[in-house]
């Protein structure tokens, strides 16, 4: 079966993608940032997951304030980059899993989660930002290491989900992942935040003890930040900290205890605070075991998978 074995939170912040994109890592702004990576991208190179499944939010790239559903979730066999602003960034389109991503819609829509279902979707920053500093910088005509099941969430525009329907969405996808019949190692992405207020008179608020505390909670007690109100985000993370609801999903989606593997935090980039954690199953043991059982070595079930989507898009 498909297992899920650890969540990974992780700002998404554009201006580290136009640092990335435009050679300036080396810089010593933007290395406080990169060097807080390194350790987390060898953590990815070894745990080598056949799937990640990224909850981010859309920043008017794939849906304008003509359309914005709560949670999206892409079942394409490829998304292509598009991004506000500067337009797309110079990265690898990102492939789907469609065959993952079909059974976690129909198991998470019988479970009475409503999700609109992408068959066709762009990804923007949200998304490729994190993938970047999780998977390394990646040559725009190459591979991202992994395919990719995309959930957008509405943090842009009032209401979003509250930080409950997020966490009980991680646990209808869990259920929904050990569902699937294929050996499959699985990690969950919940980005966006921490705390970040983009414009008005607060515009540029960042709250470390507010961070410093959700991630403490994060790891050892996210029933509490479940019951977090909307206002209390705003309050004290800032408007755009709302996207913290979405590292909720990843948590939810995780074992009540947890082994935390990593953390990071630091303040700022651009106009928000960077923070990053690991998140492993206890269970991740025994799903190392059986993947030890299992006649087919890591790298073959990879290329499987990926035959299967290649297959799909044929
Ligand atoms: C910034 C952060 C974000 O999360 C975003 O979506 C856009 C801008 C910033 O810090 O500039
Ligand atoms: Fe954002």
């Amino acid at each position: 079966m498909a297992r899920i074995v650890a969540g990974i939170g992780s700002s998404h912040v554009p201006a580290i993608g136009a640092a990335l994109d435009n050679g300036k890592t080396e810089e010593p702004y933007w290395k406080r940032v990169f060097s807080g990576f390194e350790k987390s991208q060898a953590w990815m190179r070894e745990t080598k997951p056949d799937v990640a499944i990224i909850v981010y939010n859309d920043h008017a790239s794939a849906f304008s304030v003509e359309m914005i559903p709560t949670f999206a979730l892409g079942c394409a066999a490829e998304f292509p980059p598009a991004d506000e602003g500067w337009g797309p960034r110079p990265v690898p389109v990102v492939q789907g899993y469609p065959a993952l991503a079909s059974h976690i819609a129909q198991s998470v829509i019988l479970d009475e989660f409503d999700l609109t279902i992408c068959n066709k979707m762009e990804v923007d920053h949200g998304m490729t930002v994190p993938m970047n500093l999780l998977f390394g910088k990646v040559d725009k005509n190459s591979h991202w290491p992994c395919p990719v099941i995309p959930l957008a969430v509405n943090v842009v525009m009032y209401p979003p989900p509250t930080g409950h329907r997020c966490y009980m969405l991680g646990r209808a996808i869990r259920k929904a992942v050990e569902s699937y019949p294929e050996d499959l190692k699985v990690v969950i992405f919940g980005t966006g935040g921490l705390s970040h207020q983009i414009s008005g008179p607060r515009a540029g608020l960042i709250n470390s003890k507010w961070d410093k505390s959700f991630l403490d909670n994060l790891s050892k007690n996210p029933q509490k930040l479940a019951k977090i109100p909307h206002i209390d985000y705003m309050r004290e993370a800032g408007a755009e900290g709302i996207e913290m609801v979405m590292w909720l999903i990843m948590r939810g989606a995780l074992d009540d205890k947890v082994d935390e593997v990593y953390r990071f935090y630091t303040v700022p980039a651009s106009n928000t605070a960077v923070g990053h954690i690991i998140l492993a199953n206890r269970s991740r043991a025994g799903a190392r075991k059986s993947a030890a059982k299992s006649k087919r070595p890591a790298k073959v079930k990879r290329a499987a998978a990926q035959a299967k989507v290649d297959g799909l898009r044929g």
